[in-house]
């Protein structure tokens, strides 16, 4: 058999899968061709092999086309899917599993994310596909690291269901209060550069950064846990406006929110987002980890002044799934 590929990407056209190839092909200077990059659409192939990388098509939704993909691959870097339904979710990552699995992968790196810290308590919707993923894996005999990412700074916008035009950001009158909810948030780009970073050097070569728990977790978060509402502040800061916060009632803030909203979400979305909130008012994604500032080689950026830096390089600033599909 000839020797494994090093690398396979998965989510390669989107932002950190992005920032990952970059940083491998530019910073590591990783040869191109010891890279697969991988999409469910085959015409992106000619996007990548121009830059003389491997290219094969990986869709979590045909199974097939992850077993081809998956051949002889040392490492998997296992984004998750964007899919919302957990129950779509759980049934593409569980093809992802089994391919690995069946294709002899030597390790797994799955891209997860941050709530419930160490632990899996956390009552976010989408966190429990993240939970379920994480089992399957352990399940499945695999070598795997699990990546939890911390809540990306650069999507405030949804955090915060924020807009340019925004004059007022409504919140929740919420238990404890949500000017007390804490967020070790991270920067999307410096997430990227770590997880490079880790796949080029690996775990042997880095003592400080062990995997904790029976899920293998690597808890990748920024340098400081920050309220929602100062994110309100480095808005403020970055693009000089006077954005207000006014509380409301838990039901009214649904209401209010789904009722003409810029991105077209509904109210369903922001029952869901209520979940969200009292999470993150709960502490969820409070445990600040050294293991991003030491994969990095120095501090990351805190939530706010990722925040303030990019409403003031461009103040109209938009996150994609502020908006409904
Ligand atoms: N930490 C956080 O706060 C946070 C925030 C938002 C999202 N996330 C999670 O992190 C992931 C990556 O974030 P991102 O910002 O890079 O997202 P993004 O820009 O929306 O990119 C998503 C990537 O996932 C790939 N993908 C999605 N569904 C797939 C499927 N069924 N089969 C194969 N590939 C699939 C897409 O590939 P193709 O379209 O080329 O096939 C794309 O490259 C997201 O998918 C989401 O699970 C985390």
């Amino acid at each position: 058999m000839p020797t494994p590929t090093p690398i396979l990407l998965t989510g390669t056209t989107g932002g950190l899968g992005a920032k990952i190839l970059s940083s491998l092909l530019h910073t590591h200077h990783i040869p191109p061709n010891s890279i697969i990059a991988t999409s469910r659409t085959a015409s992106n192939r000619s996007r990548y092999e121009s830059q003389n990388l491997q290219f094969r098509v990986a869709d979590y939704n045909r199974r097939a086309t992850l077993d081809e993909a998956f051949a002889n691959v040392e490492n998997l870097l296992f984004m998750s899917s964007s899919e919302r339904d957990n129950e779509k979710r759980n049934a593409e990552h569980a093809n992802v599993i089994e391919a690995a699995k069946k294709a002899g992968v030597g390790r797994v790196w799955y891209v997860s994310l941050a709530f419930g810290s160490l632990g899996d308590g956390s009552k976010i919707g989408f966190q429990q596909a993240h939970y379920w993923t994480e089992d399957q894996l352990k399940f499945s005999g695999l070598n795997f690291i699990s990546l939890r990412a911390g809540s990306y700074s650069d999507a405030f916008p949804l955090v915060l269901n924020w807009y340019p035009s925004t004059r007022t950001v409504l919140m929740p009158n919420l238990n404890p209060p949500v000017t007390e909810s804490k967020v070790a948030f991270a920067s999307r780009d410096e997430l990227g550069e770590a997880m490079a970073t880790l796949l080029v050097r690996g775990l042997e070569a880095l003592p400080s950064v062990q995997p904790r728990t029976e899920k293998n977790i690597i808890l990748l978060t920024g340098p400081k846990a920050e309220s929602i509402v100062d994110l309100v502040g480095a808005i403020n800061r970055g693009r000089r406006t006077d954005v207000g916060v006014e509380y409301l009632e838990p039901e009214e803030w649904i209401e209010a929110s789904a009722k003409d909203d810029e991105g077209g979400k509904g109210r369903a979305w922001f029952e869901a987002r209520l979940v969200f909130v009292q999470g993150l008012c709960d502490g969820d994604a409070e445990l600040v980890d050294p293991a991003l500032e030491t994969l990095l080689g120095r501090r990351p950026e805190s939530g706010t002044e990722t925040v303030e830096r990019l409403v003031s390089e461009k103040p109209g600033y938009t996150w994609h799934q502020n908006h409904a599909r």
